[in-house]
């Protein structure tokens, strides 16, 4: 069979991408930009500055991918076999730029358009430049979602458990912001962490059945213990504690999903996989093959979304709109 080439286009939140991926596992060519810088200011992402900037980014950065890949033309067009898109869940306005985009792409190079669930993506991002096969168990970790799945196939998959109140990265976020960390939180606690003690201050782990989490506790647990310090608050030690319960949590569930499933594959999916303490916590666990994307795979990008299309994208009309919440995808 001869290969299939994909574009992704990523425009969930805020970062503007685009990639091409060849039989779902080759990366061709990618661009992408970040907004962070914008956004710091304003302590989060703001949904209609972000749809603005990708509209300002999106044909740019597409054109700089395309030469770089250099792809034969036909009729003076890139040859692709098809135009994929994040369509949620996400912010409606920034991910309406990405798919009007990818519609416009797909009318003129007359190919499929194809439509991508956010959160099978970033489990696909693991596919890319490895030789990872289904049936494993991943552990999906970002700013919106948190949640351990079950990959019985390329196409079928379900929900093990998922917290209860805020997802991992939120979590992270409004730590950070109250340890006066700067925007995105994650990445901040992450770094800051490294310099102090995580069994400075014993937070627990919430006693919550089965293979959910719950972390809100945790983070009024954090704001408790800033508010009965004294000056100056040692940040580090809070930092490196309030991760390590997080994470404690997530390696804790995840293995044990994996045990009860019988499977030795598993899988970090999501802007918080991209975090030290967490990858080094699944790393040192015996007896599991452990797959996680490099550092700029784990954030939003767009090879993920090109890479999910080749395995379970859905050929959409070009009259598909977009969703901010729950899953579109194969169960
Ligand atoms: O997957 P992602 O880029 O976007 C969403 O789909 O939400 O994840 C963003 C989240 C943010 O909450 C950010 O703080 C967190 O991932 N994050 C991290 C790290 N890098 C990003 N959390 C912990 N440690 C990190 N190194
Ligand atoms: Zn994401």
């Amino acid at each position: 069979m001869s290969p299939l080439i994909y574009l992704g286009i990523e425009t969930s939140c805020d970062e503007t991408a685009c990639a091409l991926v060849q039989d779902g596992r080759k990366l061709l060519a990618s661009r992408l930009v970040s907004q962070t810088e914008v956004h710091k200011q304003f302590g989060g992402v703001v949904p209609e500055v972000a749809a603005r900037r990708h509209l300002e980014a999106i044909n740019i950065l597409l054109a700089e991918m395309f030469e770089e890949a250099n792809l034969p033309l036909k009729d003076g067009l890139p040859q692709i076999d098809g135009v994929a898109c994040t369509n949620g869940p996400g912010l409606i306005g920034t991910l309406l730029v990405g798919l009007s985009t990818a519609k416009a792409l797909a009318w003129a190079l007359d190919v499929p358009l194809l439509a991508v669930d956010h959160i099978q993506a970033h489990v696909c991002a693991n596919y890319i430049g490895t030789d990872l096969e289904p049936p494993f168990v991943a552990l999906v970790v970002s700013g919106g979602h948190t949640q351990i799945m079950h990959f019985k196939s390329y196409t079928e998959c379900s929900i093990l458990g998922q917290t209860l109140d805020d997802a991992s990265g939120e979590a992270y976020d409004k730590v950070a912001r109250l340890l006066g960390l700067p925007y995105p939180g994650g990445p901040s606690i992450d770094k800051l962490a490294t310099q102090g003690n995580p069994s400075a201050f014993p937070f627990k782990e919430a006693l919550v059945e089965g293979l959910d989490f719950s972390f809100s506790g945790l983070k009024t647990a954090v704001m408790r213990t800033v508010e009965n310090l004294s000056e100056p608050i040692p940040i580090a030690d809070l930092a490196a504690s309030f991760q390590d319960a997080v994470n404690r949590a997530l390696f804790r569930k995840t293995i044990k999903a994996a045990q009860n499933l019988e499977l030795t594959r598993i899988v970090l999916a999501g802007g918080v996989a991209a975090n030290s303490d967490l990858r080094k916590k699944f790393e040192s666990a015996p007896g599991f093959t452990l797959y996680r994307p490099p550092l700029s795979l784990c954030t939003d990008n767009a090879a993920m979304v090109a890479s999910a299309a080749f395995y379970s994208g859905r050929v959409a009309p070009l009259t598909i709109g977009a969703y901010s919440r729950g899953y579109q995808i194969a169960q």
